[in-house]
């Protein structure tokens, strides 16, 4: 029995939108970058920066990882009962480092369909490269129904907002603007179709590199058991990251 969950990105492109005398804003990963397993595997590598595993009861494989139609990122999670990690999945993480320079800025923009299943335990996030903290998670979804925007500064120096995801089956825009906020701190608006739902602040995040990963973990943070096999009919998506660079 497989499980599925496909996360489909017709395009993923990241802006550097400089600062706010920039010029011209630089797209960091085109979005072409989803049009072909050559496209992606220019852009990203497969798997997390340290491996295969993370925090839940998935292994991650490259088979469970692949564009399954142009412009399309699926990650698929099929469970296999294997008693280490119960289910393959799909994860992959840009070949780029992003780092907000000092009087700069990010911006990351994607089109999702996530499954909200509990077991299941979709995410786009950054990672510090050199430590853990920092983390921000561009969304995540715990398999509670909703979706999570979230800071580390630290394990407990922590921001958190939880909100509805509405009809999980269709595309939802997810996007966040990363600023140098006052030369050390990131300030970071995270927006769920359009609208701004938060800011949060990641103390200290001005000069640190970080790695962005699209992940489908299982179990973990979202609970137990996941579903396996034919309890798991959803076919959840992420789709289109864009860059808009700024004149
Ligand atoms: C999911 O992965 C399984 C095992 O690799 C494969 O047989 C199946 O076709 C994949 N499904 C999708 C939708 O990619
Ligand atoms: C992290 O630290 C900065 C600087 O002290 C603070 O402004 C911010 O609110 C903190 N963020 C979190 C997530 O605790």
């Amino acid at each position: 029995m497989h499980s599925y969950i496909l996360a489909a990105l017709p395009g993923l492109a990241l802006a550097l939108p400089g600062h706010h005398i920039a010029k011209r804003d630089s797209t960091l990963i085109p979005t072409s970058c989803f049009d072909s397993t050559s496209s992606l595997t220019e852009y990203f590598e497969y798997g997390y920066p340290w491996g295969d595993t993370h925090n839940g009861a998935a292994i991650m494989k490259e088979s469970n990882a692949v564009i399954s139609t142009a412009g399309t990122l699926t990650l698929n999670a099929t469970y296999t009962g294997a008693s280490d990690y119960a289910w393959d999945s799909g994860t992959v993480y840009a070949k780029q480092q992003f780092t907000v320079e000092a009087g700069g800025g990010l911006d990351f923009s994607v089109d999702f369909i996530a499954t909200v299943d509990k077991g299941t335990w979709p995410a786009f996030w950054l990672n510090g490269v050199n430590s853990w903290p920092p983390e921000i998670d561009i969304a995540e979804w715990k398999g509670s129904g909703d979706i999570s925007f979230n800071t580390f500064n630290s394990s407990s120096e922590v921001e958190a907002k939880d909100v509805e995801y509405p009809s999980p089956t269709e595309f939802h825009a997810v996007k966040a603007e990363l600023r140098d906020e006052n030369g050390a701190d990131v300030s970071v608006n995270f927006y769920l179709d359009g609208s701004l739902v938060t800011t949060q602040y990641a103390g200290g995040l001005v000069g640190e590199p970080l790695n962005l990963i699209i992940d489908l973990q299982m179990e973990g943070s979202s609970g137990s058991p996941g579903p396996e096999g034919s309890k798991f009919p959803h076919r959840p998506r992420c789709s289109g990251v864009f860059s808009k660079p700024r004149q």
